[in-house]
């Protein structure tokens, strides 16, 4: 196994060795490939990443990824968009589960469901035309794009309650009728109970009942939208992971971004990566993958947080509490 370490930016440069060490804990047999990819590279070589990278990340298994800034220059490409395309890392699944005495706006913490977000297409197509008095977008919905992402949810469905959620705007966008048709299609052929809501009061839903919802799927950027939205019902975009699975590959970055107003001042909490990590090891089918929630209880317990959770502890002395846990507990 070949992973990819791309720490880029602000402070993906912080979280991702604190996650690295949690990683390291578990003493796999693991190849690390670091890479330098991002703006900081991008100032110093006038690319943010190179033909020779994405070859190197194909080289690889699974990408471990922290945060690139976003380049001011309009030709800039971005990163994270192009690596999606590139492995064709067509689920965005991002869980959004509370951590143990730790709530969000709503105060509550009686949920758990997972946002799959469909990562290739949508209003994310690449298709648009710039000008000064008529820009668009086209947004692309297809029958083999919307039936994998369906699969993938119901697969995930199968696993957990056997419940579904498509999210979609079919009211106004014609284009999503498809993907709500294909979802539904899906559904039925794979048994999972399901129900359609339009991401309007989907929104509104989620806020006021997220303990009704299991697996959510839903388009490009809904998704987008929404994940940051139950970032906000767990607390903090610092506390929700991603994962960005292909067929083949599979590349793990946290929500939250580079941060830059906060970087270098070891501040940053590295929890995000850290579920990252949790989240490799599931999709590496690791069971010691759950160790990783019982070591960030202990932490949490201990109050050895972040000051964005009220506490005292850097960025790294979180990493190493959550790393010492799991090297004290891990008998694999
Ligand atoms: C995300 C981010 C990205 C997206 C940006 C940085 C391109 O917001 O992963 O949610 O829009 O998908
Ligand atoms: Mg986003």
């Amino acid at each position: 196994m070949k992973l990819a370490v791309i720490e880029g930016d602000g402070i993906g440069r912080e979280v991702i060795p604190a996650a690295v060490e949690v990683l390291g804990a578990f003493g796999l047999e693991l190849e690390k490939v670091p890479l330098e990819l991002g703006y900081a590279r991008w100032e110093r070589t006038g690319t943010a990443m190179s033909e020779e990278d994405l070859d190197t990340i194909k080289s690889c298994d699974a990408v471990l990824f922290g945060a690139v800034t976003t380049v001011p220059d309009p030709s800039y490409k971005s990163v994270l968009l192009t690596i999606r395309k590139e492995l064709d890392l067509y689920a965005n699944v991002r869980p959004v589960k509370p951590l143990p005495g730790v709530t969000g706006v709503t105060g509550r913490n009686d949920f758990d469901f997972i946002i799959v977000r469909e990562n290739t297409e949508g209003l994310y197509s690449g298709i648009e035309e710039i000008g000064p008095d008529l820009s668009w977008t086209k947004r692309v919905v297809t029958r083999k794009g919307s039936k994998r992402i369906a699969e993938y949810a119901c697969q995930l469905a199968k696993k957990r309650s056997d419940k579904l959620t498509i999210v979609h705007k079919s009211n106004v966008l014609k284009s999503d009728k498809l993907f709500l048709d294909v979802c539904r299609q899906t559904a039925d052929a794979y048994g999972v109970e399901y129900n359609d809501m339009l991401v309007d009061s989907m929104a509104y839903s989620l806020m006021m009942h997220p303990e009704k919802y299991d697996v959510v799927v839903t388009t490009n950027l809904f998704g987008d939208i929404l994940s940051d939205m139950c970032a906000a019902l767990v607390g903090s975009l610092g506390l929700v992971p991603s994962a960005n699975i292909g067929k083949k590959y599979a590349f793990f970055e946290p929500v939250h971004g580079s941060a830059p107003d906060i970087a270098g001042k070891g501040v940053s909490n590295p929890l995000a990566a850290i579920l990252c990590v949790k989240m490799l090891l599931e999709w590496m089918e690791k069971p010691e993958s759950r160790l990783i929630d019982d070591a960030i209880a202990d932490a949490l317990k201990k109050k050895v947080i972040t000051p964005d959770l009220g506490g005292k502890a850097s960025t790294s002395e979180v990493g190493c509490a959550v790393a010492k846990y799991i090297r004290e507990n891990c008998i694999v």
